[in-house]
């Protein structure tokens, strides 16, 4: 059995059993594009991108299928052989036997230990792995082999690396082509794979990359001889797993020196070094520097590994945007976890992880803006440059760029041509935008200048058209603007916006004529209040475009049909890629004042057409219309159908009024919540494909209860938690979260090392970890709502939602994060309430107001880490 228990608060832990957890796996990554996967079996890949793979790019299926693994031999002198990653063929049969190694992994931000014990050789090995923090594009391994047995042992130690070395097509693309461009050379720590050419979808170029194997014993000595291809290494008798160069009495494998070379095969980098005898209790170490265009050597060293490693583990435990602790110190293990996530999806993308098998790396338009939400928590200043740049991704007609390279301001429209339009695509930049402005205060970056990105695609998405369109440009808010004013005038037969491609929901990408998605349209209400608000708040004047002007104040009359708001829409989109119009001023209250306007009209539309029964006590908000104009949600037959979407932003949008909000809750808990599988998930079960499943997505074709038919989506299941917090439904937001918390921890049935998935499957297992939005949301939920530390216009409201189970037993709970500049740790004393009566910071008292507990920025000003006490009460202190 597997086991995992948390060490400390900083989240290093130890899985015994490991070697149960074949498909679990951890990223090591860094800033310089090293992405590796590893489990504890040592499997997984190695890359810096889609053409630069050393290792064989790895799915979840190749996690245990291939035997194509970082490994490392011990040749004992009476002829055994025993793998250090427990990938022999001996091992693997023995794997279910008394005789099995015995499996430990300790882990950390982001390093492991994997301890192999072998009881009958009376031996233990220690192969620690990680990706040094920094731009080194290296990962680094060291094996600490220990004998714990009472006699002396002698043994030949062999690394074996498969060196791939090349891109992810030519998996099945020319794999046996591209091996004979491969050149081979031995040097003195190891081997240097380059290739004479590449060709892939980029055409024929030189080959400039250089993958190495390098590797010394503690004492600094370099491998003893080496092999570079896998036919000399396996033989033909042979395999990884029983490689003839050490199994086969009868084979002499062709061992090379420095200088010698390979080409034209597939390469591996096997080092052999000097046989080493162990008395009882000692230890010996060899240092492996697995590189992609950097060979490494200066960490093949003790203290160079150590320094690395320590350097590492520091620089993930800053990426968290805020530090927990309360009652439980596994969860504030835990959330150090998911608070590196956003780090990991900044720098992985979608891609390069086992589940993550598609995309080519870059990101996604919607995920883009959500990771930034806790990035930007922890360093606002640099976030905002990236913001501002993001913006040069929206089109004039309000829609947006899909693709984004690594670098901040690198945009395409989809790879393939696809004309694509998401329709929730307008609504994340200013959920992430108004939070920069009211943790900061600078409103400024509302009137930064950013030019509008200019392709093919016109008329949303509808057209294709090579005619040039002038570059032009606008303020940030007139960005938002338009993202939100053309989606409100983007209307469906029934009122609420058009689906289109999809929305938030990628697998609802089947409705794009009658679609529409009622979940978005009330996320949209929500942006267009929040909106005013700001500009309200900003004050001044608004410059806008003549034509973005125009559209904005439309007379109210043009809201009353779908068919007039399209025309509207239409109209904008003849003229908004050629301005004519000058330039107009606009009071912020008058802008203000329209985005009210089109706020109000889809709330009252929605509450009054959209919430559904099922005929008996529930009542909740219907989310889509699929491609025949029918509603989906209700009682369809002898099923209800219902979905979480609808339910997430009617509460976070300001659609439901209250008794709704209560109303909504209960029927999620009613037909949603699985907690079997690990809490809330997104649909009720719709019946067979085709037969009972409208006309709306792929998501109907996959088996219910995995992702997005149906699965505990956690992305979704935290931002339901987030709308429920906002909402005052505190209890019932604490239940969700700790649902998804106790689920993810819980080893045995989800199968993940620490952080929150993407989803849970129908039998409870973590899906796709790491690489989810669920990270980013939970850090922002956690600390905004829950322990309610969050800026407003730029000053430190301080609102917790803590429940009394969450104060550990002195009845405190802190939180310690970055705020106007400087670490900030509160921490809340619970007396006899829950309610904030005075905090207590630098010596001095500041009062709750009647509207709670709001400190000016001013206060905080200085430099230094900065405590404030909050006192929690039952009643105001008079
Ligand atoms: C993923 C995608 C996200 C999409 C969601 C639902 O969620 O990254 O863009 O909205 O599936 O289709 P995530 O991995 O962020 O949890």
């Amino acid at each position: 059995m597997s086991q995992m228990q948390f060490l400390n608060r900083d989240g290093d832990f130890v899985l015994t059993g490991a070697d149960r957890a074949a498909g679990s796996y951890f990223p090591l990554v860094n800033e310089g594009g090293m992405m590796s996967s590893i489990t504890p079996r040592l499997a997984g890949d190695c890359k810096t991108g889609q053409n630069t793979f050393l290792l064989a790019p790895c799915s979840e299926q190749t996690l245990h299928e291939s035997r194509a693994t970082r490994n490392f031999w011990l040749s004992f002198e009476d002829g055994g052989l025993w793998s250090a990653a427990g990938q022999s063929a001996a091992q693997q049969a023995a794997r279910f036997t008394p005789d099995a190694d015995e499996v430990t992994v300790r882990g950390g931000l982001l390093w492991q230990t994997v301890e192999r014990r072998c009881a009958a050789r009376g031996i233990l090995a220690a192969v620690t792995s990680f990706v040094p923090a920094g731009r080194d594009t290296v990962e680094l391994m060291r094996v600490q082999v220990t004998n714990t047995g009472a006699a002396p042992v002698g043994f030949t130690p062999t690394a074996a690396i498969p060196l791939y070395g090349r891109g992810a097509d030519h998996i099945r693309d020319h794999r046996h082509v591209t091996a004979l461009l491969q050149r081979l050379r031995v040097a003195a720590d190891g081997v240097v794979l380059t290739q004479t050419l590449t060709f892939d979808e980029r055409g024929h170029l030189p080959g400039e990359d250089c993958y190495t194997v390098y590797g010394r014993t503690g004492a600094g000595a370099g491998p003893r001889r080496c092999l570079g291809t896998v036919q000399d290494f396996c033989g033909f008798a042979g395999s990884y797993d029983c490689p003839a160069a050490l199994a086969d009495p009868g084979y002499t494998a062709p061992w090379m020196a420095p200088g010698d070379t390979a080409e034209g095969y597939e390469m591996m980098g096997v080092l052999q070094f000097e046989p080493v005898r162990l008395e009882p209790g000692a230890s010996c170490s060899w240092y492996l520097a697995l590189g992609i265009n950097c060979g490494g050597e200066t960490y093949l060293d003790p203290d160079a590994f150590e320094g690395a490693l320590a350097g590492t583990r520091r620089w993930w435990q800053a990426q968290n945007a805020a530090a927990f602790t309360g009652a439980d110190p596994d969860f504030s293990a835990w959330m150090r976890w998911v608070g590196i996530q956003p780090t990991l999806r900044r720098i992985c993308g979608c891609s390069f992880l086992p589940h993550h098998d598609y995309g080519r790396g870059g990101r996604g338009w919607r995920d883009l803006w959500q990771d930034s939400l806790a990035l930007l928590l922890t360093d606002p200043d640099t976030v905002r440059g990236d913001l501002v740049r993001y913006f040069a991704g929206v089109r004039a007609d309000g829609t947006n760029a899909t693709l984004i390279g690594r670098e901040p301001g690198d945009f395409a429209a989809d790879r393939n041509n696809i004309v694509r339009v998401w329709m929730d695509h307008g609504y994340w930049p200013l959920l992430t935008t108004a939070l920069y402005v009211e943790q900061t205060g600078d409103y400024s970056i509302l009137r930064e200048e950013q030019p509008y990105f200019r392709d093919n695609r016109k008329f949303r998405g509808e057209q294709l058209s090579d005619d040039p369109v002038p570059a032009q440009s606008g303020t940030v808010l007139e960005h938002l603007l338009i993202q939100n004013i053309t989606a409100f005038f983007d209307a469906g037969e029934h009122g609420s916006i058009r689906l289109r491609g999809a929305d938030w929901n990628d697998a609802l990408d089947m409705a794009p004529d009658r679609g529409e998605s009622v979940a978005f349209t009330a996320a949209y209400a929500g942006n267009l209040q929040t909106l005013a608000g700001l500009c309200r708040a900003m004050g001044g004047t608004v410059t806008l475009a003549g034509e973005v002007a125009a559209l904005l104040l439309t007379d109210p009359g043009e809201y009353t049909t779908p068919q007039r708001r399209n025309a509207v829409r239409r109209r904008y989109e003849q003229v908004c890629e050629h301005r004519t119009l000058p330039l107009r001023a606009l009071p912020a209250g008058q802008v203000a004042d329209a985005l009210e306007r089109m706020s109000d009209f889809l709330r009252s539309h929605l509450r009054r057409t959209e919430f559904v029964t099922d005929g008996a006590n529930q009542c909740w908000m219907n989310s889509y219309y699929d491609n025949n104009g029918d509603r989906v949600e209700g009682v369809h037959g002898t099923r209800v159908r219902m979905m979480l979407t609808g339910q997430v932003f009617s509460l976070m949008g300001g659609v439901a009024d209250d008794e709704q909000a209560g109303q909504i809750a209960r029927a999620v808990d009613w037909y949603l919540n699985s907690p079997l599988r690990g809490g809330v998930c997104l649909n009720t079960d719709f019946g067979p494909f085709g037969q009972d499943t409208p006309p709306l997505g792929r998501q109907f074709g996959f088996a219910y209860g995995h992702k997005e038919n149906g699965a505990v989506f956690c992305h979704m299941a935290v931002m339901y938690a987030f709308a429920l917090y906002l909402r005052g439904l505190t209890a019932e937001g604490a239940a969700v979260l700790h649902e998804l918390y106790t689920q993810s921890l819980n080893f045995e049935v989800a199968g993940i090392f620490p952080g929150i998935p993407e989803y849970f499957d129908p039998r409870g297992r973590g899906m796709y970890p790491y690489l989810t939005g669920a990270g980013s949301w939970l850090v922002y939920c956690m600390l905004t709502r829950c322990y309610g530390v969050r800026g407003e216009r730029g000053n430190l409201r301080l609102d917790p939602r803590l429940l009394p189970d969450q104060f550990a037993a002195d009845g405190t709970a802190s939180v310690t994060c970055r705020f106007a500049g400087r670490t900030v740790t509160v921490c809340y004393h619970r007396e006899d309430g829950d309610c904030p009566i005075e905090a207590r910071l630098n010596g001095q008292v500041i009062p709750a107001g009647p509207d709670g507990l709001c400190l000016p920025r001013t206060l905080l000003a200085g430099d230094g880490p900065l405590t404030i006490d909050v006192t929690l009460a039952e009643r105001r202190r008079s």
